[in-house]
């Protein structure tokens, strides 16, 4: 950075879970070079979870994040599995957790679309920001706000139902889970079923039409070549809860496949900068400069060969068909695949409460007891990872996660520099500037709670700094 750049900050990322700050560096003709994605605080839970009894773990993950939960508690579980000797589980315990993921998906994919998203897509970037919220959809398309809540409220009851709370439950434990479902939380579940599918479908058409009709216009947007990594079951299907690794690069060539994720550290390293807490993950294959990659709804759709239930596998042609069946890139085809996938998990979710293995009796396992073990998820944001290193007297004496937005980080700094050096003029944070920078970020939906692995709030500015490092003007966006 020279004495002449410019630094203007954008904080906070509204609409985007936790908090965020985005500075955009200019050089000396006034034009971007860069942009950043900022965290501005950091409390390490991966030591706050040293010395702490391994049973313990996919409870106290839970207070990683307030959004993601479910996602930490079941991937720790997943890890923990592995500690006390099971490959595994009973059919009972396996479907109790995948009703338990497809529920947080479900509504972790709702909540998005309907009450972050939607007002991008239904007003447009340039609406007025004051109409441009959950607020003004409530009023224009109020059956579409009911929806969301209605969506929403499903999907907890799904994880109420199996892990016996709302947040910071305790089904999963390791070698299996703590509860099955009874005949009256399975009845009073399908019988909300057809609507959430109907919804759904509904959901789909938006997002698909949206993405379809302003396709030239997102195809520019943020938009870039990339990798893709994803888990994947054996048969090529997608699989949110548990299969191999997978990563392809931008035209679909495969780098890995069918990896056994205890192995990803021969696969996948992570890169320090010095000015974030975030770390950059990459594939090792490649090095850290290009090896970066995707995760999450997108990914996962480029990754798959095919999609096990038939209203999400018609909607995945369609959206493969839109890139000749090549992986698509689009940054903002995101939201159509994150809907794909909210199809897929009600379709999912209906397939198990249909299965009479909720109800039985068998809910754990045991083997012998391992030292180190691994276990990941596909989150509704990406691919989790969470290590352990478990000494023997059952105290956790490694972690290391890698959360969904951390897999995400150097792409988010892609989309955010790449829609900066196009809708950044002069040396003022216009709003439609604002607007564009958070839409590019939220097509991630980034958690950026977890990806800090914080615990606790970050704080709330927008700045505008001169060369000379003083404030020129603040703009909030909330
Ligand atoms: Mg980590
Ligand atoms: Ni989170």
């Amino acid at each position: 950075m020279t004495d002449k750049t410019r630094k203007i900050v954008i904080e906070p990322v509204t609409r985007v879970e936790g908090h965020g700050k985005v500075t955009i560096q200019l050089d000396e003709q006034g034009e971007v070079s860069q942009a950043r994605l900022h965290i501005v605080e950091f409390r390490g839970f991966e030591r706050f979870i040293q010395g702490r009894p391994f049973w313990e773990v996919p409870v106290l993950v839970q207070r990683l994040c307030g959004i993601c939960p479910v996602s930490h508690h079941l991937a720790a579980a997943k890890a923990m599995d592995g500690i006390v000797g099971v490959d595994q589980l009973t059919p009972t315990a396996e479907k109790m957790r995948r009703l338990m993921h497809y529920g947080q998906m479900f509504q972790s994919h709702s909540l998005h679309f309907f009450h972050l998203v939607s007002p991008d897509l239904l007003f447009g970037f340039d609406a007025d920001p004051a109409i441009r919220n959950i607020i003004g959809v409530a009023q224009k398309f109020p059956e579409l706000a009911v929806q969301g809540v209605m969506m929403r409220k499903f999907g907890q009851d799904v994880i109420l139902a199996t892990a016996g709370k709302k947040i910071h439950g305790t089904g999963a434990v390791p070698g299996g889970v703590n509860k099955n479902l009874s005949i009256e939380e399975r009845d009073a579940l399908l019988k909300e079923m057809d609507q959430m599918l109907t919804w759904s479908l509904g959901a789909l058409k938006i997002a698909k039409d949206y993405t379809v009709e302003h396709l030239a216009e997102l195809a520019d947007f943020g938009s870039f070549p990339s990798s893709h990594l994803s888990l994947i079951r054996e048969d090529g299907a997608m699989d949110l809860y548990h299969g191999q690794l997978r990563a392809i690069d931008s035209e679909g060539e495969t780098l890995f496949d069918q990896v056994d994720y205890q192995n990803y550290v021969d696969y996948i390293a992570e890169e320090v900068k010095p000015w974030t807490y975030m770390k950059f993950p990459f594939i090792k294959q490649i090095g850290p400069e290009d090896g970066w990659y995707r995760v999450g709804p997108l990914s996962r759709m480029n990754t798959c060969d095919f999609i096990d239930t038939p209203l999400a596998e018609t909607a995945r042609q369609e959206f493969m068909a839109l890139t000749k069946g090549k992986p698509n890139n689009i940054t903002m085809a995101y939201h159509w695949a994150r809907i794909i996938e909210l199809l897929h998990s009600a379709e999912k979710i209906q397939e198990l409460l249909n299965d009479p293995d909720l109800q039985g009796t068998d809910l754990m396992v045991k083997g012998d007891r391992r030292g180190e073990s691994v276990g990941l998820i596909e989150a509704p944001r990406g691919t989790l990872f969470h290590h352990y290193k478990v000494d023997e007297n059952d105290q956790v004496t490694m972690a290391n996660l890698i959360v969904s937005t951390t897999n995400n980080n150097t792409p988010m700094n892609r989309a955010v520099t790449s829609v900066a050096k196009k809708y950044l003029s002069g040396t003022e944070i216009t709003e439609g500037l604002l607007n564009r920078v958070e839409v590019a970020i939220r097509a991630y939906d980034p958690c950026l709670s977890c990806a800090t692995h914080a615990l606790g709030q970050m704080p709330l500015i927008v700045e505008l700094n001169d060369a000379e490092g003083q404030q020129i003007s603040r703009r909030t966006t909330g």
